[in-house]
């Protein structure tokens, strides 16, 4: 009688069963799952050893750059779409609310509170674009108390936190909408930029003929008591790469128009003495599902 000779199926069935006495279901479920795509993911592309070893050597490289201030790990989860994946599935906004998106590596918790329409910009970083809006619930109340925490580059492609040379809070604030939901604050045009692309998931973009570009915006946490809290961003409408961000992050709802003003419009800021631009955008918050 001949010996039956093991299968990858047999392979993939044994690691699947290895999880059944798991006590935890919900450990249960992801391992198993995460075993067979892993499973049917080599063996679809008949993963070679020479590339077993190549993305052992990828990981690695992963770990070794991913430090305090570096996270190369969410860096992948960006750059093959998983972070914008999650958060859909696991944060479903009904239609009318803000759409949410990405964090990003560069925010920096603690960002000063300032005064409505105050600069955040410390020192010149571009043409100044003041932003406009109103909070309000899904049923149109206007909230009034809520907090906009923003985020943006200057017209040298960086964050302040990207920039030794930068002041700590440049580019950065916190902002409290007022009575009637309205909040304004003077920012600068944001311009696209590249997401770090020195380490692996800079490889896997030049690799594969993809480029590390993101689209000009400007990053929104908006926070309100006993609503759901929004991570979003204010696409400019005419930046370059919003058919190709690098991670996936543009949704159409999330443009906008900034409308160019010259230095003599009497709405002109405080402040403000050549070109300006504009831009109106309205947060819709979704109230919080009572505990
Ligand atoms: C950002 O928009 O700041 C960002 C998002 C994901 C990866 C890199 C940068
Ligand atoms: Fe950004």
């Amino acid at each position: 009688m001949t010996e039956r000779r093991t299968a990858p199926e047999d392979i993939t069935a044994a690691v699947v069963s290895s999880f059944d006495g798991s006590h935890d279901a919900r450990l249960r479920e992801v391992m198993q799952s995460l075993v067979r795509h892993l499973h049917a993911f080599a063996t679809d592309v008949r993963l070679t050893q020479d590339e077993w070893e190549a993305a052992v050597r990828m990981l690695t490289d992963t770990g070794h750059i991913t430090d305090d201030r570096r996270q190369e790990f969410v860096l992948w989860s960006d750059a093959l779409g998983v972070s914008m994946l999650v958060d859909a599935l696991a944060n479903p906004l009904p239609a009318g609310a803000t759409e949410s998106t990405v964090l990003g590596p560069f925010y920096v918790a603690g960002s000063p509170l300032r005064e409505y329409g105050a600069n955040i910009a410390e020192e010149a970083a571009g043409t100044p674009a003041w932003i406009y809006g109103r909070v309000r619930s899904i049923d149109g109340t206007p909230i009034a108390g809520a907090e906009l925490d923003v985020w943006q580059n200057g017209d040298n492609r960086l964050y302040a936190v990207q920039d030794p040379e930068a002041p700590e809070d440049h580019l950065r604030g916190r902002f409290l909408s007022r009575e009637d939901g309205t909040y304004g604050f003077l920012a600068v045009r944001p311009v696209p930029y590249t997401i770090p692309h020195d380490g692996p998931v800079g490889h896997m973009l030049e690799a594969t003929g993809r480029h590390p570009w993101r689209p000009a915006h400007i990053h929104m946490i908006v926070r309100a008591p006993g609503f759901r809290t929004l991570t979003t961003h204010v696409f400019d409408e005419e930046s370059d790469f919003l058919q190709s961000d690098a991670v996936f992050a543009v949704k159409p709802s999330l443009l906008r128009r900034f409308v160019t003003h010259s230095a003599d419009d009497p709405e002109t800021p405080a402040g403000v003495t050549g070109e300006w631009v504009s831009a109106e955008n309205d947060v819709v918050l979704v109230p919080r599902a009572p505990d």
